[in-house]
């Protein structure tokens, strides 16, 4: 059955080592679904949910040890250490294979390897590319069979010498000695997230939980990945890709990156509140980026479903997202209600009186924790989303226009910035800061640069990604997106958000829109074009005057407080920093300097 070499061998050294009791081929059949489906209930891990309320939908609850990705446990082995810089930990790849070999020696025994051929993309784009993930997790099987394209088609697309990413994924419990198995198998003690950018391999040990299990997603799609496209000449970039359709029909394919938690998957779904405007999903995480023969950007959505934020989405906050789960979804985390359906905080304004909490204890109102884990996750298909686009499996990808960068910034900035060119809406995706949020383990709240909201996801030194994306701009012929910051999170004084969001935002991409096409103001500032107050429509908002200006307003003093945090932070990354950055700073403080004197 498996006619690629490299693969074939690939598996004989992975069973020799993993030293499984079987070895399936997944083939990404719906029998093969179901069947890992039967599997995770006869062992208890898995609650099929009221097949009349939300059909062919399951329930998984995690060991409340490994409910997020742990950056502090994720490598990148390079060669040489400042190859992975300082926004990576590091470890030598002679010493993490020794490693390694040693904890995935037997690590499946007692267990099946699911062998599981992904396409990350399209099958047969030319932006698209192949995975190979190892797994001796049923979840990871069922996930995987959503979130990528499974099956017969990429091992006929690998043909005999086609080349492949090899992913090997362990939860690191083998069942030995008579040992029975838990619901969540896991290895919190002896977690690891490895990733070789040069030979372009992951391993993964000990979690079976999102993005450290799931490596089609941000081990191959972004770390992996970024190395390839830095070599390749190419992008690979946490972004939402979206397509905005204004009332006399066109359309504009506009990217946006924020960091985990922070409104990817919102703003791909988002309902206008403008009239005659429609917002259609290409992608809510990922996006791959190449140039067309035509000098733009091309973008697909790597990725064929959807692992969502399930606490705070609502039919209020996230209309869409909630009609793409009714049917054939995976809940992980999330509470259980009476009648055999999910909830969780943010799902409905009344929590249900009796609840099966994330832990599955008994839970009410009155109860101290969350009944759904704050990173409590959706798994489904793209294609269930009621606004995904037509195009969004379109072999060449969809071009695109404009590229958005933010974060969760309670002051300072904007609402939305237009960079003047390429140069310094790069500078500004490197200095995007962004309170932390559940999505990884770690402490919440608390401001960090996530620059492109690539921190956790940049397979080698920010600041070499950083002269990647300076140099895709001087692409000869390129017709390059314009670059925005925005900013949703800004609060009053009272710790209140000072714009409304969520639907509210497609004022900002009509903006957008209508700069790309040439037709909207803006006024040159010290830090960037900001829209002129009646360039935004604002009509039918209920918002003081002085609030939006609030929200547009340049806070010199607060820029100019940046300044210093910013420069220690590019000094952390030495003489890697690209010139131009420090050219832009140096600029910008000198702007932001006059425009205190022309006041004064
Ligand atoms: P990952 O899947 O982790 O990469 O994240 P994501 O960027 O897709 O996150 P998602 O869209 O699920 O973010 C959800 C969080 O952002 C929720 O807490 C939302 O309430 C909040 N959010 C999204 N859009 C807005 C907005 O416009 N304003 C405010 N205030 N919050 C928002
Ligand atoms: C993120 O944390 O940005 C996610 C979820 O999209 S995970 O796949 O777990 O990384
Ligand atoms: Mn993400």
């Amino acid at each position: 059955m498996i006619k690629n070499n490299k693969l074939a061998s690939w598996l004989d050294d992975m069973q020799a080592l993993c030293k499984p009791d079987q070895m399936v081929i997944c083939d990404g059949s719906t029998e093969e679904y179901d069947e890992m489906w039967r599997l995770l209930v006869d062992a208890g891990a898995a609650t099929p949910l009221n097949e009349d309320i939300r059909p062919n939908s399951y329930l998984v609850r995690s060991d409340p040890a490994d409910v997020a990705r742990v950056e502090s446990r994720t490598f990148i082995c390079s060669e040489e250490e400042v190859d992975a810089g300082p926004n990576n930990n590091w470890k030598a790849p002679a010493e993490m294979r020794a490693t390694l070999n040693g904890l995935f020696d037997g690590c499946m025994r007692g267990r099946t390897m699911y062998v599981i051929p992904f396409s990350m993309g399209p099958v047969g784009s030319p932006i698209a590319h192949i995975g190979v993930e190892i797994s001796d997790s049923p979840y990871v099987v069922t996930n995987m069979h959503i979130m990528t394209r499974v099956g017969a088609a990429v091992l006929d697309q690998l043909g005999e010498d086609g080349d492949f990413v090899p992913c090997v994924h362990s939860v690191g419990q083998p069942l030995v000695d008579g040992k029975a198995d838990v619901t969540w198998p896991c290895n919190p003690d002896n977690l690891y997230i490895a990733h070789y950018p040069n030979t372009r391999e992951i391993w993964s040990f000990g979690s079976g939980y999102g993005g450290n299990a799931l490596l089609g997603k941000k081990c191959f799609a972004l770390r992996i990945a970024s190395a390839m496209a830095r070599d390749e000449g190419w992008l690979a970039e946490h972004m939402l890709i979206l397509k905005l359709t204004n009332p006399e029909g066109a359309s504009r394919y506009i990217a946006g990156a924020f960091p985990s938690a922070c409104g990817k998957t919102n703003l791909a779904m988002l309902m206008p509140t403008i009239p005659g405007w429609t917002v259609e999903t290409v992608g809510d995480d990922i996006c791959w980026m190449k140039f067309g023969d035509d000098g733009q950007l091309y973008a697909i959505n790597p990725e064929a479903g959807f692992f969502g934020v399930a606490p705070g989405t609502g039919m209020d906050s996230n209309e869409n997202a909630m009609l793409s789960l009714t049917e054939n979804c995976i809940f992980t985390n999330v509470a259980l209600t009476e009648n055999g359906d999910v909830w969780w905080e943010g799902m409905t304004d009344e929590a249900p009186a009796n609840l099966t909490d994330w832990k599955g204890n008994p839970w009410t109102p009155d109860s101290a924790e969350p009944a759904a884990h704050p990173n409590a996750r959706f798994t489904v298909s793209a294609a269930q989303c009621p606004v995904i686009a037509d195009e969004w499996e379109d072999l060449k990808g969809v071009p695109i226009s404009a590229i958005l960068f933010g974060g969760r910034r309670a002051t300072v900035v904007p609402l939305v910035n237009e960079a003047r060119d390429w140069t310094q809406g790069t500078f500004f995706g490197a200095i995007v800061s962004s309170e932390k949020t559940a999505a990884a383990a770690g402490k919440i709240g608390e401001l960090r640069r996530d620059p492109m909201a690539m921190l956790p996801f940049c397979g080698y030194n920010m600041a070499d990604y950083w002269s990647h994306w300076l140099k895709t701009g001087e692409q000869a012929g390129a017709k390059l997106p314009n670059i925005y910051y925005v900013n949703w999170f800004r609060k009053d004084d009272n710790g209140k958000f000072m714009w409304p969001g969520f639907g509210e935002n497609s004022r900002v991409l009509k903006w957008v829109f209508e700069r790309c096409n040439g037709t909207a103001d803006a006024i040159e500032t010290p830090i960037g074009n900001l829209p002129t107050l009646d360039a935004m429509d604002f009509s039918g908002l209920d918002l003081s005057e002085e609030a939006i200006a609030e929200l547009l307003r340049v806070e010199v003093d607060g820029w100019l407080a940046e300044i210093p945090l910013i420069s220690d932070y590019f000094d952390e990354y030495a003489d890697r920093v690209p010139p131009a950055f420090r050219q832009e700073l140096e600029s910008l403080k000198a702007r932001l300097e006059a425009s205190q004197q022309n006041v004064a």
